[in-house]
């Protein structure tokens, strides 16, 4: 990871992690920790306390470890390193329902640099974030008179409009808003802040930013990977909730946003928010006309035989949850009136890849019609992921002697050398030991943004059938319709 010397550096604290032995702990915090601390981006004085249940520390400590060789191949440790990472770490051991584990958290915290700061991380269900709330104000650990005290959540923020209210009240019943810190990792993905600083770091970006020039935008998030072992959470979720209401609509905020005052947290999420509430409100009777439903069936996806939905270990044989959602939506202001942004998310799908493409309006005529085929618009193509970077579409003459054109592609890549970019986990917990919430999500954003899919939600509903697609391929029944109006239609990652 690169570290700039403009970065600021965190306060010694104490980072407290409930969930320390689940998956998320596993796969991506303490790989995400051992290369900050690597890389200096961790206060030396810091702890890492994990809250544990049936293990002992050492099994936990072991399981940890074999969690770095098993997902994080990147994250070289030696034995000697480990050691050093090891003797930062303790751990509290508790049931998370039991007030006492709280208390014992209080005693484990300690005074670093004067100071007892605390990061509290929630990697558990989100049916606890309430509960570990409560407790942690009622052992005192909210209060900030020793030091901060920032408690970091995963989405899902609720499962609709209802639940993510009523999530809100309970954690804003004991925490400021601005000691809650809601994670959606689309956000700590470089490429998306890169996407940013493209847009308003280069004057020639914003004169064509608008409806005047830009046809149709899509965003898009296709992942080659089934639901894994998670038929229970994403049985009840499907791709509406678990992708666009979330990772994709923050894209699409960042994409239409005004240019804010300046980059800190309100500014840029009070931006966001003015997009949200610009955002045409589907009626129910827009809903078949405006989004995309599909499941997939089997399929081979590079050369493996992978099973249908409806065969995955945990999912009812009958379900019609959706692992492909689509969704146009307009927003209704002085800079996109017209123009359709189209999200769409689907699992197994032909290819991992995330974009976000600005397709421009086509040339207003064909200047060299007597020879040439016809000029393509020009597109601008935000690669989020794999190899994040940018591809500018343009046309331009076939060497010859007639005006016959083609396409050129300018390519941009993000970085020369993958390795050195932060995953988003590095980038997030940075900004929550320095007290940036620039990249995370306020609780208006997150109820604005369901409030915009609840039209849809109650639609699909009580839906008991569903158009499938077959795993492995782009074969998603009506998403061309969706797109017949975008100039060059659905757009395929390429
Ligand atoms: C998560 C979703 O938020 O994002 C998963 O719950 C999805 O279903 C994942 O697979 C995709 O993240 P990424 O970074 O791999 O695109």
């Amino acid at each position: 990871m690169k570290v700039n010397q403009s970065m600021d550096t965190a306060e010694p604290t104490n980072i407290v992690i409930f969930g320390a032995t689940g998956d998320l702990t596993k796969r991506k915090l303490i790989p995400a920790l051992v290369r900050m601390i690597d890389c200096g981006l961790v206060h030396t004085d810091s702890r890492i306390i994990g809250v544990i249940r049936s293990n002992t520390h050492d099994e936990w400590l072991q399981l940890i470890r074999d969690g770095l060789g098993e997902y994080s191949p990147r994250v070289a440790i030696d034995d000697a390193g480990w050691q050093v990472f090891a003797a930062r770490v303790k751990s509290v051991s508790g049931d998370l329902s039991d007030q006492k584990t709280y208390e014992d958290i209080s005693t484990a915290l300690e005074p670093l640099g004067g100071k007892k700061n605390a990061m509290f991380y929630c990697a558990i269900p989100p049916a606890w974030y309430g509960r570990v709330a409560s407790g942690l104000s009622n052992a005192g650990l909210i209060s900030e008179v020793e030091g901060y005290r920032r408690l970091v959540i995963e989405k899902p923020f609720g499962m609709d409009l209802e639940s993510a209210h009523a999530l809100n009240q309970e954690l804003l019943s004991v925490c400021d808003e601005k000691q809650i810190y809601r994670i959606d990792h689309y956000l700590g993905k470089e490429s998306v802040q890169n996407l940013l600083v493209y847009r308003f770091a280069n004057s020639i970006m914003e004169p064509l930013w608008n409806r005047n020039y830009i046809d149709s935008v899509q965003i898009s998030a296709a992942e080659t990977l089934g639901i894994e072992y998670r038929a229970d959470y994403y049985e009840h979720s499907g791709a509406l909730r678990d992708m666009i209401q979330s990772h994709l609509m923050q894209l699409m905020t960042l994409v239409a946003m005004e240019p804010p005052v300046e980059f800190t947290a309100d500014a840029v999420r009070d931006e966001k928010m003015k997009v949200l509430r610009a955002v045409h409100r589907i009626s129910p009777d827009e809903v078949d006309k405006l989004t995309v439903a599909s499941q997939y069936a089997a399929g081979t996806i590079n050369d493996e035989s992978v099973p249908a939905y409806v065969s995955e270990e945990g999912v009812s044989p009958d379900s019609s949850t959706e692992t492909f959602a689509a969704v146009r939506f307009e927003i209704d202001n002085w800079r996109w009136e017209g123009v359709p942004f189209i999200l769409w998310s689907g699992k197994r799908m032909n290819k991992k890849v995330s974009e976000v493409l600005i397709r421009f309006r086509k040339p207003p005529f064909n200047l060299f019609d007597s020879h040439a085929s016809v000029p393509h618009a020009n597109s601008l193509v935000f690669r989020l992921q794999p190899d994040g970077g940018v591809a500018l579409r343009l046309n331009a003459k076939k060497p010859g002697l007639t005006t016959d054109n083609e396409t050129l592609v300018m390519r941009a890549p993000y970085a020369d050398d993958e390795e050195e970019v932060a995953d988003a986990y590095e980038v997030l917990m940075h900004d929550v030991l320095i007290g940036d919430e620039t990249l995370f999500s306020r609780s208006d954003e997150v109820e604005e943004s369901w409030t915009l899919v609840e039209p849809i939600l109650q639609a699909w509903k009580n839906r008991v059938s569903i158009a499938r697609y077959r795993a492995g391929t782009w074969s998603v029944p009506d998403m061309d319709k969706l797109c017949a109006d975008c100039v060059g239609g659905w757009h395929l990652p390429s």
